[in-house]
């Protein structure tokens, strides 16, 4: 199965479970979207791997317009019925983005770099449609430094989700922001406690793939999320 297809099997079969996660957080980023993102009321925004929109909605109050693109249609669905009057979906492979370059003034990405085989090329995309001495944002859960650890981590994950491809550690997220010439003006990590069940409920691992699943789940999972806050040269 390509990655795409264990996207769309994965997200299509959970998308109410996705939409419910996104409003019991909403609160939550969205202040921490206040915080860490300067804004000045007026750009055109992208959130990239969307799902039922959560980046789009918590920029959506401080900004002109928000585009959100998303591979899975029922998620854009369930999207597009709670979204604000300024945010659209479009359906589309955030890898090979269907805009023009620098045609927006901040683009952004949370929780879905793990989700493609080459994050590297999301990297690429956010920069290219991003415009001259505009911002880039990329949210993700990190990979622990130590190799074995995160080799670890991705088999549970991967067998707990097959349309997980890969957690990316800090330094690799660096090297990827270095290649495509972005400026870091800032990151944080945030500890995120997940309980197993609710866990694998959430990517609705049942049967056989769920005892897998279970036989490599760490003893206890505290998730790491990078926070990085990037200026388009
Ligand atoms: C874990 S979800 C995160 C969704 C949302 N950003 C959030 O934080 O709630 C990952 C999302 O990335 C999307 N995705 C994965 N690969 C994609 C691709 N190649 N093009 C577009 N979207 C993709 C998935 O369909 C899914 O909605």
């Amino acid at each position: 199965m390509s990655t795409h297809d264990a996207t769309r099997a994965r997200f299509a079969a959970t998308a109410d479970r996705l939409a419910a996660l996104q409003e019991r957080r909403a609160d939550e980023l969205a202040s921490r979207i206040r915080e860490f993102v300067p804004l000045a009321g007026d750009e055109r925004a992208l959130d990239v791997g969307a799902g039922t929109g959560a980046l789009a909605f918590a920029l959506a109050p401080l900004v002109g317009e928000v585009v959100a693109v998303e591979l899975v249609p029922e998620l854009i669905e369930r999207g597009r019925a709670k979204a604000p009057a300024n945010v659209s979906f479009v359906e589309g492979d955030i890898v090979k983005l269907d805009f023009a370059r620098a045609s927006f003034d901040v683009a952004g990405t949370l929780r879905t770099l793990h989700h493609v085989p080459r994050p590297e090329l999301v990297i690429a995309e956010l920069t290219r449609v991003t415009r001259p001495g505009g911002t880039v944002l990329v949210v993700d859960q990190i990979a622990p430094n130590d190799p074995l650890a995160a080799f670890d981590l991705n088999a549970f994950e991967r067998a707990r989700d097959p349309s997980h491809t890969r957690t990316l550690a800090d330094v690799d997220l660096r090297q990827l922001f270095e290649a495509n010439s972005l400026v870091l003006l800032k990151a944080e990590f945030v500890r995120e406690q997940r309980e197993l069940e609710p866990y694998l409920d959430l990517a609705g691992c049942k049967g056989e793939q769920r005892e897998q699943a279970k036989a490599l789940a760490p003893a206890d999972y505290t998730a790491e999320l990078g926070w990085y806050l990037l200026r388009r040269p």
